[in-house]
């Protein structure tokens, strides 16, 4: 990280000159000092130099003759340890206070850290007050604790290693895809099409009065939050031959399991010139375990907290999706493996039907609790734009979704139907032919066979981390009957 230094005011000048000189000490180590974060704090091999580090009070240990504090900034789980004298301490200096500590980096006579800041100077910058912060210092607050201050959560160590750990995570999927040559395109989030055909659809219209026009919507036609950039994506498969997007997805789903957002994020790729699912499946799984060893070795700490005190054990789950091969069955072996079972199921499985959660659990349960691709499900279930297999008596399509452990759905994607006289008896059978004219014309100018698949993105961090519900895999959580901030 780049060290700069404070540059000095004239009228600074003209003050230190007056000042006493135990004064004039500490003013001009905080002139000369670098700005330093804790992780290179802590990764500090040079001891000695002067440096000002910022952030927020984990803890105070007030002895004798010398005051410890933990002070975290956020770029490491790990907090710097600072050892001042017992005069710096003042009231204010409190758990959870924000500080501007200057002073000397020295090797730590103490085994638990490698260095720590002998300070000189100690400025508070914004108080707390200990007794009204809803967190408390040394407690590990539960999950669903802290989800009830969204504005504060971030402060916590559980929270603020999921949000590195995110970050982390979706800079990996990002290089996963620049690394195989796909072209990143910025898919709209105002969009005219249902592309799931699910209806369950957020309508964007402007606020305020719309008298002056005679046109009762603002873009002419409704228009909705996308729910899902596949259909903006094949477009661009046409012309890129493999694209990814990144971005936030919007379901209108009025659902309050631990699985669904309203606000979520998800990653989609579409691959021109694929003919087979076991090319998707294969950017899938190598997407999934890429991005997870990313995350494994480069934020090793953070996710310890998640797999030592959130979910114990969880990191041989882990280990388990990473070193097998993720299995493979057919929708119809699934409902045959459901119907064989001795297990007894609030849906009881038909071959036609929906999997549900339970039958989900099932069968990841059944693979050995590691993740399993379904492929080939019923024509009818899935939207206008998967791939028809053309097969009998028991009419599939080219479609595929990933199960995992403790989530289960986490990617869903398909061969998409390229043939222009399958799609629009398909299209003009729902009466969307006229809707989706434009899509149509991709398959008439040099239609080629292709496909993709969106994985949602907090599942995957459910996945990995072992977290119970999605909504601490987001900073600001929104699900119907909440929007917080
Ligand atoms: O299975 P879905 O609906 O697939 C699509 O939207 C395709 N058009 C994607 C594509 O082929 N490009 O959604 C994909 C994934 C799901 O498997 C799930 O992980 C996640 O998005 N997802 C949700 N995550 C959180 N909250 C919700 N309400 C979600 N709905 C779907
Ligand atoms: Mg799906």
């Amino acid at each position: 990280m780049s060290l700069t230094l404070q540059r000095i005011p004239a009228f600074s000048l003209s003050l230190f000159c007056r000042c006493s000189s135990k004064f004039q000490h500490r003013l001009c180590n905080r002139m000369m000092s670098k700005k330093m974060r804790v992780s290179d704090a802590l990764a500090c091999k040079e001891t000695g130099s002067n440096v000002t580090i910022q952030g927020w009070v984990r803890s105070v240990r007030p002895q004798k003759d010398n005051l410890f504090l933990h002070l975290n900034d956020g770029s490491s789980l790990q907090p710097v340890q600072v050892v001042a004298s017992s005069q710096l301490n003042t009231r204010d200096l409190t758990f959870g206070c924000a500080v501007d500590i200057t002073g000397t980096l020295e090797k730590s006579p103490s085994k638990r850290q490698n260095v720590e800041l002998q300070a000189q100077s100690i400025k508070v910058v914004g108080e707390c007050n200990p007794l009204d912060f809803p967190f408390k210092i040394k407690e590990r607050h539960p999950l669903e604790y802290i989800r009830q201050f969204p504005h504060l959560r971030c402060r916590t160590n559980a929270f603020s290693s999921m949000l590195r750990i995110r970050s982390e995570a979706t800079a990996a999927i990002q290089s996963f895809f620049r690394d195989h040559g796909y072209v990143q395109i910025h898919t709209p989030v105002i969009t005219s099409n249902d592309c799931e055909g699910a209806g369950e659809l957020f309508q964007v219209e402007p606020t305020g009065d719309k008298k002056d026009s005679d046109d009762p919507h603002f873009f002419s036609v409704p228009a909705y939050l996308t729910v899902s950039g596949q259909l903006h994506l094949e477009v661009m498969a046409g012309a890129f031959s493999a694209v990814y997007t990144f971005g936030p997805t919007f379901r209108a789903e009025n659902s309050q399991s631990r699985r669904h957002l309203a606000e979520f994020y998800m990653v989609e790729a579409e691959i021109a010139f694929t003919e087979s699912l076991d090319d998707l499946m294969k950017v899938m799984e190598d997407l999934f375990k890429a991005a997870t060893e990313h995350v494994l070795s480069n934020c090793t700490e953070d996710v310890e907290l998640f797999h030592k005190y959130v979910a114990p054990g969880h990191r041989e789950q882990v280990d388990l999706m990473l070193n097998r091969k993720f299995n493979v069955i057919s929708y119809t072996e699934a409902i045959d493996i459901l119907k064989s079972s001795s297990q007894n199921f609030t849906f009881s499985p038909e071959w036609g039907c929906d999997l549900q959660t339970e039958h989900e659990k099932f069968l990841v349960k059944h693979c050995g609790n590691t993740p399993v691709f379904i492929v080939n499900y019923p024509y009818e279930l899935k939207p206008f734009y998967a791939r028809d297999n053309q097969d009998q008596p028991r009419h599939t399509a080219a479609a595929v979704d990933l199960l995992v452990p403790g989530v289960g759905e986490l990617c869903g994607g398909s061969l998409r139907e390229e043939r222009l006289q399958l799609l629009t008896q398909r299209l003009s059978q729902a009466g969307l032919e006229d809707t989706y004219t434009w899509y149509l014309q991709l398959r008439e100018f040099g239609s080629v066979p292709h496909g993709g698949f969106g994985m949602g993105f907090e599942r995957y961090l459910q996945c990995i981390l072992g977290l119970n519900n999605i909504k601490d895999a987001i900073p600001f959580a929104r699900f119907s009957h909440s929007c917080q901030l």
